[in-house]
């Protein structure tokens, strides 16, 4: 969250955290329910390796990190309901530079205040903590891992910072699992998510083998009996989900660049596409995670807040009758 800000939230556990009614004439709230399941609880945006040069530098062969995350804050800032928070896990610079952590504040800021949603920051192997604790976060420029805590209403979000100074992989020290064991003896009221940048799962890349976070029974005797109900993580580049001591672990591509798994597994390499982030529902009894690609590519108009209002209209039966029957 900006600045270690807290949240508001409401005593109700069970009421979404922001107000999803749009304020249009003949609207009716987002938030409708048709089927079995309740509106989502809470919502967050998961976005992940912006990889941020100075001075606009493009990044390989020509990729231009800046333009494609502007142009996924241009999309974010057009989507109803309002995310409770935008997480942003690891790889936030390429380098560590401070112009580039500036500009990555310059751009993500005003967007998240736009639409009143914190922002949580989760350092990543590309990243160098003095740098991103005084030139994005405003604090002390030290080497003490960036791990906080944050209350979305009820739930708890945990960012874990898995990097290890002056390398690539990850890793989590002895002080860092007995700190995230003690925030976790006591559930909070909607469960917990985790969220790091090195994955505690396997990848078909030999790369990412050698990168990947290190001893990860440790981890998993910490969050085993527990109330996390997911994991965030990035890292890799492409979207994949697995779980980890049985919990659901889901890892957003970047908005940067993908990586082309089209191509033989030792061949893979990044590319200017595939780039997307995750729209995360928290539901009183499950959690979904939904690839959003960031893409401009035609888009149908079947669907409208003015159908939904007319769906709104009818009996469930009615409804049935109107948008699920096989017409001849
Ligand atoms: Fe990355
Ligand atoms: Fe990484």
């Amino acid at each position: 969250m900006r600045r270690g800000r807290a949240r508001r939230h409401p005593a109700d556990r069970l009421q979404p955290l922001t107000d999803h009614a749009p304020n249009v004439e003949g609207m009716v709230e987002a938030s409708v329910q048709f089927g079995q399941y309740a509106p989502a609880l809470r919502t967050i945006l998961h976005l992940s390796d912006t990889h941020l040069l100075a001075g606009g530098a493009l990044h390989g062969p020509g990729i231009d990190t800046e333009e494609h995350l502007a142009t996924t804050l241009r999309l974010i800032e057009r989507m109803q309901p309002r995310p409770d928070a935008l997480v942003f896990t690891g790889d936030l610079t390429d380098l560590g530079e401070p112009e580039a952590y500036r500009r990555l504040q310059e751009l993500v800021e005003p967007v998240a205040e736009a639409i009143g949603a914190p922002i949580v920051w989760v350092a990543g192997n590309h990243d160098e903590r003095p740098a991103m604790r005084e030139h994005l976060l405003g604090i002390e420029a030290t080497d003490e891992p960036l791990d906080a805590v944050h209350d979305l209403g009820g739930l708890r979000l945990i960012a874990l910072d898995t990097t290890v100074p002056g390398w690539h992989h990850g890793d989590l020290s002895d002080r860092q699992l007995e700190w995230l064991g003690e925030q976790l003896r006591e559930p909070a009221p909607l469960g917990t998510i985790l969220a790091l940048h090195h994955p505690p799962i396997p990848s078909p890349l030999p790369l990412f083998d050698i990168l990947e976070l290190r001893d990860q029974t440790r981890l998993a005797r910490v969050i085993g009996g527990s109330d996390v109900r997911a994991i965030l993580a990035g890292h890799l580049h492409y979207s994949t989900s697995a779980t980890f001591a049985g919990v659901p672990v889901s890892v957003a591509s970047s908005t940067c660049y993908g990586m082309n798994l089209g191509r033989p597994a030792l061949e893979v390499n990044g590319f200017d596409a595939g780039q997307s982030f995750h729209l995360v529902h928290i539901y009183d009894s499950t959690i979904t995670h939904a690839v959003v690609p960031v893409v401009d590519a035609p888009t149908g108009d079947y669907f409208s807040a003015e159908w939904v209002a007319r769906m709104a209209q009818l009996s469930p039966e009615d409804r049935l009758q109107a948008f699920s029957r096989k017409r001849a």
